[in-house]
């Protein structure tokens, strides 16, 4: 495919009076790692919710993968190749992490679980399972119940769930909020370690992960893109630092 993965074109969401957004337009590459900064309010999880259709759009349009998802529920959006990771927890805490995994992965859509997958899909999920596992770091510790799982290890857990769905684009909101500095990371690495066919799209408010990790960079202000370009660029540009950089 050659055009953009996800595209948003004068994308408006209004809650009463508030303009949570405000004709967003935005396009991200296959294989691009996209980062949404911008100060508390500023409409970064709003955007998420109307990609995943868990928020119908005021206005505008949403395209994935060539096709126009604006208006479908979320689980038909999670089907076309699009995946969350929630800052609330998604796990089952009596379940190990294999067997978390397993089910994401057989399931091939999030909040879809289907317990009783035929042996031959049971067997490839646990194939998947174990590749996720090791992909976010957990390798050694399939058999733990997940809530055993010290409180980075279940962000890491809960974006290998993400991850088992074999989405073509991974959302993340604030993957490293409440973290240690170790956690964090801990969790840039994991991040930067993911697989590039995995298109990223993250919001992240600690600017170290997101220079490190992100290839563009897009600045929401009000609901509105203010700036968005390489990290460099966006670093360096004074509208940037005068609403964000300069009180984070
Ligand atoms: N479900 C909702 N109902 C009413 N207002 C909301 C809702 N969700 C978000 N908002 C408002 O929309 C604006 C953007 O919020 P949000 O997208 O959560 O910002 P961010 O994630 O950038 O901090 C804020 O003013 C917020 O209060
Ligand atoms: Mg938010």
């Amino acid at each position: 495919m050659s055009g953009p993965l996800l595209r948003c074109e004068g994308v408006v969401r209004r809650f009463g009076a508030v303009m949570a957004l405000n004709g967003v337009t935005l396009e991200v590459a296959p294989r691009e790692r996209r980062a949404i900064i911008g100060p508390n309010g500023a409409g970064k999880t709003t955007l998420f919710n109307v990609i995943t259709g868990e928020l119908p759009l005021s206005a505008g349009r949403i395209e994935f993968d060539g096709r126009p998802i604006s208006g479908l529920p979320p689980d038909a959006i999670a089907r076309r190749g699009t995946s969350r990771s929630f800052q609330r927890t998604n796990l089952f805490s009596a379940l190990s992490v294999r067997e978390n995994l397993r089910l994401a992965a057989a399931a091939g859509a999030p909040g879809n679980y289907r317990l009783f997958a035929p042996p031959a899909r049971l067997r490839s999920s646990l194939a998947v399972a174990e590749e996720v596992a090791a992909a976010v770091g957990l390798e050694r510790r399939l058999d733990e119940p997940a809530g055993r799982l010290s409180h980075g290890e279940q962000r890491q857990l809960e974006i290998g769930v993400a991850l088992a769905t074999r989405p073509k684009l991974l959302l993340l909101d604030e993957p490293t909020a409440g973290m240690s500095p170790d956690e964090t990371q801990q969790m840039a690495r994991l991040l930067a370690g993911l697989p590039r066919a995995v298109t990223l799209l993250i919001i992240e408010h600690d600017m170290d992960v997101v220079f490190a990790l992100a290839d563009r960079v897009t600045v929401l202000h009000y609901g509105e893109v203010l700036v968005e370009g390489p990290p460099e660029a966006v670093r360096a540009d004074a509208r940037v630092y005068e609403v964000y950089l300069g009180t984070a």
